[in-house]
């Protein structure tokens, strides 16, 4: 068995989450997977940033759905992150908001595993299933992403439009028949709280492999993960994780 890390946002404990820095750090560390958050701008672009709003994360204000690209790419996506250990204001400073294109770029080169999360479940952002979609097949990649979403109306429009898309449902807590959950909307997999699992790992049982869990940073709770047959780990501290991995 071959226990799989997906950096989730990329590396979000150490850089500025859902940047091209905090991905790289993560492919760095050698990760099978990126975990990344999908947003629509005004003008219908796809970009990668966690919140509706640009306030937490940037220097900007604002919605993205309201905002142009032009607009969200002057944003600087890592000044906000200045109680970080390893914080560069000039580095840092100058990171932006990455597109769908740029993570595509970066994880085909590397041949890892992509899980994009649709954030639909506060905006519906109509058609951005179907741009999603064509993103990936314009890279050859569907293969190796995931799609992954709270929001299953989402979902299922992307197996509407591609009945080959890889679809994992997104939930805090573990169902308490995952299997038939998984059968009924022919899904690949469960994304699922980890602590649930730690609660409940019972429910998993046979289905091991078709679990992945977030957000998972301890080791401890990690080996503890890994003893329930759980074998994909998604992490904010991919760096740490791996050495886990390279123990086995
Ligand atoms: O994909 C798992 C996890 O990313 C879901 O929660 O809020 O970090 O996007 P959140
Ligand atoms: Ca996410």
């Amino acid at each position: 068995m071959h226990t799989k890390v997906y950096g989730h946002r990329g590396a979000m404990g150490e850089y500025p989450e859902n940047t091209m820095l905090a991905f790289q750090k993560a492919v760095d560390a050698g990760v099978d997977g990126l975990e990344i958050d999908v947003h629509l701008t005004r003008d219908g672009e796809v970009i990668v940033i966690h919140d509706e709003h640009v306030d937490r994360t940037t220097d900007g204000s604002g919605a993205v759905k309201d905002m142009s690209f032009h607009t969200l790419r002057r944003l600087s996506a890592g000044c906000s992150f200045g109680t970080f250990e390893k914080y560069d204001p000039v580095m840092w400073g100058q990171e932006r908001i990455p597109t769908l294109e740029e993570v595509m770029e970066l994880v085909a080169h590397n041949d890892i595993d992509l899980n994009i999360e649709l954030k639909t479940n506060v905006y519906e952002y109509e058609g951005i299933e179907e741009k999603v979609r064509d993103i990936v097949r314009e890279y050859g990649y569907s293969d190796k992403v995931i799609y992954s979403s709270f929001h299953l109306p989402s979902l299922l429009r992307m197996q509407a439009i591609d009945p080959e898309a890889r679809i994992a449902w997104l939930t805090s807590k573990v169902p308490l028949w995952p299997i038939d959950q998984m059968e009924e909307l022919s899904l690949e997999a469960l994304h699922v709280g980890y602590r649930s699992i730690l609660k409940h790992p019972g429910r998993i049982t046979g289905i091991e492999d078709r679990i992945r869990v977030w957000t998972v940073n301890e080791v401890w709770e990690a080996e503890k993960l890994l003893d329930h047959g759980v074998q994909t780990l998604m992490t904010n501290y991919p760096e740490k994780m791996m050495s886990l991995v390279e123990r086995e």
